[in-house]
Order: structure tokens, then sequence, then C-alpha cells
């Protein structure tokens, strides 16, 4: 097809010094099929399907440490044996042509004894524990008061960042996505619904910020600005996480990350509305937009129409797909025919089978 007869997701773009052919991401999603926290080979074909000459996919949250875990059989990258395991998944993206970023993550206090080694409390910013919560499949999810970390242990977490992203690029991967949304380690300190310290991590916005900001900057010192990119969400009040003024928080992160020249931002929209039957997305992340320097990605409620306008209209760069991608391995496909979209199942979202609900969405020609 003829560059000028695209449509705007499919338009090539230059990401630092990385070429896309498109600007359809996939989101990072956890699968729960990590068993013993070590990437699997059934995760080969999971990404290799979903991987385009030229296309950017973001890996699920994967663990910096063995506190790090909150959810069953997720991946972790503080180890070697894990950072093996994540290599033939990398090579089998890297063979097809794709880009591949590792998530490195810590639920902080959204997790419980049963995650923890030997059962201990789970660390936070705060003694403040989270209520049960409902997931996307409709279980619950119970959580256990957590331990709120001492000044003098804030470097060791850091650390485990820094080694996570090295381990990351031993692995293969081409950078990685410091998770800093959702309600986890990072959030907990920067929001002020989790974040009631007292010390130089609390308080005020700059104070809050201090503990992401320091893991960016190890990561960055370890691996290389163009190598890393963040998630952000200050809108979202996922895992009791919400803060009193989220557009002065994401502004104030974004001209931080400025500073140090970090590849890309990667930031979840607002709630979704719907007008006219139509879905719409709110754009609350205009500002963040505009103060940015690098790359803008944008995630959560997206369709085929929403994407294309956001890039055509210059609100983003690229845009991440997360169930959308999940249920279509083969979406840039069907974006670029305007096919039918398979649903995706949310009962088998985070269940163990290697198969079901994970390599067995069909593509267009099956
Ligand atoms: C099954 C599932 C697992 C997810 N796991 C992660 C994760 O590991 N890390 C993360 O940052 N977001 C995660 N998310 C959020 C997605 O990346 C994405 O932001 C969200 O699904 C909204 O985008 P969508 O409307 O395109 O699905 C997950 C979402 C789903 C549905």
């Amino acid at each position: 097809m003829a560059e000028e007869e695209k449509i705007p997701l499919l338009k090539p773009y230059k990401m630092g010094k990385i070429h896309l052919s498109h600007r359809i991401v996939l989101a990072p999603l956890t699968r729960s099929r990590s068993y013993g926290n070590v990437a699997q080979p059934h995760a080969i074909l999971y990404y290799s399907q979903r991987t385009t000459k030229g296309g950017l996919l973001i890996a699920e949250a994967t663990g910096v440490s063995d506190t790090a875990q909150g959810y069953p059989n997720t991946p972790g990258i503080w180890n070697k044996e894990q950072a093996e395991a994540w290599k033939p998944i990398v090579k089998a993206v890297h063979d097809k042509g794709g880009i591949f970023f590792c998530q490195i993550s810590h639920a902080g206090r959204v997790s419980n004894y049963d995650y923890q080694p030997n059962g201990q409390a789970p660390i936070s910013s705060t003694h403040k524990m989270i209520p049960p919560q409902k997931e996307l499949d409709d279980t619950m999810i119970e959580f256990s008061p957590p331990r709120c970390l001492t000044i003098e242990e804030i470097p060791l977490i850091i650390n485990d960042f820094k080694l996570a992203a090295r381990n990351a690029i031993e692995a293969g991967f081409d950078g990685v996505e410091i998770h800093g949304a959702h309600g986890y380690i990072l959030e907990q300190f920067m929001k002020d619904s989790a974040n009631d310290r007292i010390d130089e991590y609390g308080g005020s916005l700059e104070n809050r910020c201090r503990f992401a900001l320091e893991i960016v900057k190890a990561v960055i010192d370890e691996i290389g600005a163009e190598r890393v990119g963040i998630r952000l969400s200050p809108f979202a009040d996922y895992n009791e996480c919400w803060d009193s003024n989220p557009e002065e928080l994401g502004l104030y992160m974004v001209q931080s990350l400025n500073k140090y020249g970090i590849l890309y931002c990667h930031m979840i929209e607002g709630r979704m509305l719907i007008v006219d039957d139509r879905r719409q997305i709110p754009r609350h992340l205009l500002p963040m937009r505009k103060a940015f320097n690098g790359t803008f990605i944008v995630a959560r409620g997206f369709d085929r129409d929403e994407g294309n306008k956001a890039v055509a209209e210059g609100y983003t760069d690229l845009v991440a797909y997360g169930r959308l991608f999940l249920a279509n391995p083969d979406l840039p496909r069907r974006f670029e025919l305007n096919s039918p979209l398979n649903k995706y199942n949310k009962f088998t979202l985070y269940i163990a089978d290697p198969i079901v609900g994970y390599t067995d969405y069909p593509f267009l020609e099956d």
C-alpha cells in the first residue's frame, strides 16, 4: 500500500534510533502462565503470534525481586535462570523483526503473604492496606497489611530495578519499561491517597515523586536513556491509588523525565466515555503530551477509529492496545483491512493454561 493511503496507525515512526513500521503497540499484559516465576516456552508462540516486522511489543509485568509479585505465576527477571528463560522468547520476536521491551515491575502492597518470601508482609510506601478488589475476571483478590519501607531500605529497591534492567538487556530485550502505573509500588509513593510518609519521600509532590525518579535515573545510568520507557497512570485509581491533583502529578513527572532524556512515556487515559453510542477518549493527557519531549504512547479504551484519530491529530505518537491485541494476534492486519475483531474471554485471561485463552485466538485466515 502506498504511504499516503495508509491509515494513521499504520504510518511508520522513528522512536529514538528505533524504526517502527507502524504505531500499534502490544500493551503489557499479565497472563499468569509463568510457573515458578519463570517465563515458559509457551510464551514463544504467544509473543511471536503478536509480532510484526517493525512492531513494538511490551512484555507483561516482570518482577524485579522476590518481593515484587502480587499475582500467581508472573515472570521475574531478578536471577539468571529467569533471564535465560526469556532469551528464546525475545529471540523469536526478533526473528520476526519485532522490537521487544520488558516491563519491569514491583507490586508493592498489591500483594499478600502467599506471594512473599517466607510469608512476610508485602512492602510499600505505607502501612495502609488495600481492601479486597474485584478482578476483570470477577474473582476477588485479598491483600495483606503491608510493611512501610524504611528510608534505609529504599536504595535496595532502586537497585533491584537497576539489576532487573541489566538482566533484561542481557536476555536480549531492546529496552525496559518501568512500571509506574496502576497502583503498584512507584504509584504508592507518587500518589497522595497512598503515601502518608513524613520523610523526604512523602508530603510534597517533589518528595512523592522522588522514589520513581530515582529508579528512572538508576535504570538510565545502567542501560542508557535510549533503552528506557516508563508507564504512568496519574488519572487512574486502580488498587486504591489516586491523587488529588492528577494533572499536576502527570506534568511534574513528564517535565522531570525530560531532564533524563527518557525514550518514551506511556500513559493511561482517563475513563472512556460513550457518546451517541460511540466510544470517545476523554483526552486528559494533552497537557502531558505537549510537555513531554520524547515518544508518547497512550493506552486504555482505544479502538481503530479512536487510535487513528489520536495519531492523526497529534495527540500521541503510538497507541498501545491491551484486550484487543490479546484477542486478536493479527491486530495490525485486521486494522489495515478494517476486519471484524475477536472478542476477549474474561474468564481465561489469568488461567494457568498454556494454550486456552492464550495462543488459541484465531487469525483472520483461520
Ligand atoms: C489481562 C490483562 C493483564 C494486564 N496486565 C498488565 C501488566 O502486566 N502491566 C500493565 O502495565 N498493564 C497491564 N494491563 C493493562 C493493559 O496494559 C491496558 O492498559 C489495559 O488493558 C487498557 O487497554 P485496552 O483498553 O486496550 O485493553 C493488563 C490488562 C489486562 C486486560
